[in-house]
């Protein structure tokens, strides 16, 4: 079987079990909805809002419904042909709030499907934080009513069997789509407060393959041909854009310091220091909301850096993260870049929320990066970067909370105990992601950035 966005190894007929996914426009939601088609079920998507903003081309093949799962009766019509149907709506807010979400709102779901005939119902439920559970109490409470109900209601549910071998084929592959979920979540379960936005590496496998920046395992370097393909280190020109910021100066020096050729773009050109790395890059003025002034600059660019982003208002975050990078992916691409390696953020938890269109921005930077460089894509996730003359007080952080990754997954205030990270380690690591072949394209975390840092 197969589809546009994958396949699975069986020569089975066009699929007859339909999936919906609850909240199939959310975050965890959109990748159920990716993986289920890339492995050729039909899928279906019930929230409240229906498909208001996703553009992708995966979310066409999707049967949108609008409905409340506070409204038992707006759910009828998407459970009527469902043959599973995988709960992804659930989230934070006040006491009663949480408890009606993750409690009545799955329970009326999970009561419509067993009403309606459905066969299997899977719930992203959390793994509880002992005491801090009292914290968000309407969120556990919400979430174990609605366990009980599946437990009751889909106690013996079993597959309806068929003669047909296809069928046979199909819900074989049924249940290995809903093993993999289950999988994947019982690892997320164990790490609840993950980021709203992020896909942990673990969740890459439910990408579609085109998306999982190619190669998914860190351990798994180019093969030989592929890396004989890329640029050998002399004669690569790497283009930092925004390359007279603080983090693009430090990737400009690095390059240099690793006798790479370098060169940078940014509004204003070269910047008005007297050091004398900055005589060695050749300065190109552009602006990336202007994609035909990016093309000179990118004309002869193996790689490309992108440390353009900032903070503002919500809109001018989405334009400067988001469409100016995205201009910059799209033009890379267009002149046969190789890779491209874009320095954006780790969330911050609830921080995220008032800092939205930065991270908006962001993501869909990665989107388009992982799109358009599936094999040459590098995304740095850093936290807080500083720089030579803060290291006095950031550097004991560093050391001492690199070593507490588990408290970073503490819901909602784990994010403050993110590491920060030099500035040093973050060049160093980015030059060696556009520069060495067996450097696995995808996200490299704020950890990793710092593991990597050290080795380097
Ligand atoms: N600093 C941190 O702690 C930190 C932490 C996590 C992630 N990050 C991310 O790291 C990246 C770099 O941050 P930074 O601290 O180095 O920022 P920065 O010092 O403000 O540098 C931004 C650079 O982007 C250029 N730029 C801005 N708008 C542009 C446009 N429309 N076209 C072309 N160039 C443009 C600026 O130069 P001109 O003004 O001359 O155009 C400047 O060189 C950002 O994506 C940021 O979100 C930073």
């Amino acid at each position: 079987m197969s589809s546009m966005y994958g396949s699975i190894e069986s020569n089975s007929p066009p699929s007859s079990i339909k999936i919906l996914v609850l909240g199939g426009n959310g975050f965890v939601g959109s990748h159920v909805c990716k993986e289920a088609l890339a492995q050729g079920f039909s899928v279906a998507s019930l929230s409240r809002s229906g498909r208001p903003s996703i553009k992708e081309l995966w979310a066409d093949e999707v049967e949108w419904y609008k409905g409340n799962l506070l409204e038992p009766e707006s759910l009828k019509d998407a459970m009527r042909d469902a043959t599973s149907v995988i709960s992804c709506v659930g989230g934070f807010g006040s006491p009663s709030y949480m408890c009606t979400l993750n409690g009545t709102a799955n329970v009326n779901a999970v009561q419509a499907a067993a009403e309606n005939g459905v066969k299997r119902f899977v719930y992203i439920s959390a793994a509880s934080f002992g005491v801090i559970d009292y914290c968000i109490q309407g969120y556990y409470d919400g979430q174990r009513a609605t366990e009980a109900e599946i437990k009751k209601r889909f106690a013996d549910a079993e597959y309806s069997s068929s003669e047909c071998e296809w069928l046979h084929l199909e819900l074989k592959a049924h249940d290995s789509l809903l093993a993999t979920l289950e999988n994947a979540f019982a690892r997320v379960i164990l790490r609840p407060g993950f980021p709203a936005h992020t896909v942990p590496s673990h969740l890459r496998l439910m990408l579609p393959k085109s998306q999982r920046y190619g190669r998914s395992s860190e351990t798994e370097p180019l093969k030989a041909e592929e890396a004989g393909r890329e640029t050998s280190r002399s004669t690569a020109k790497i283009l930092v854009l925004g390359g007279n910021g603080f983090v693009g100066s430090h990737v400009c020096k690095e390059a240099l310091a690793q006798g790479l050729s370098v060169s940078s773009l940014s509004r204003s050109g070269k910047p008005s220091t007297r050091e004398s790395w900055a005589e060695k890059v050749e300065w190109h003025k552009g602006n990336l909301l202007e994609p035909e002034s990016l093309r000179d600059a990118m004309s002869d660019a193996t790689a490309v850096v992108s440390c353009v982003g900032g903070f503002g208002s919500p809109s001018h975050m989405r334009t400067l993260n988001g469409t100016a990078n995205v201009n910059a992916v799209q033009v890379a691409s267009e002149q046969g870049v190789q890779r491209f390696a874009y320095v954006s953020a780790a969330s911050f938890g609830v921080i995220d929320y008032f800092l939205q269109g930065y991270y908006d921005g962001q993501r869909v930077t990665e989107a388009a990066i992982s799109s358009r460089f599936p094999n040459g894509g590098v995304i740095l996730r850093p936290g807080y970067i500083y720089g030579k003359s803060e290291s006095i007080i950031f550097a004991p952080f560093e050391k001492v909370l690199q070593y507490a990754e588990p408290l970073r997954r503490i819901p909602l205030i784990g994010p403050v105990f993110s590491p920060p990270v030099s500035v040093f380690k973050v060049a160093k690591v980015i030059v060696k992601g556009v520069t060495d072949p067996t450097f696995s394209p995808g996200v490299v975390d704020l950890y990793s950035i710092i593991r990597l840092g050290k080795e380097l």
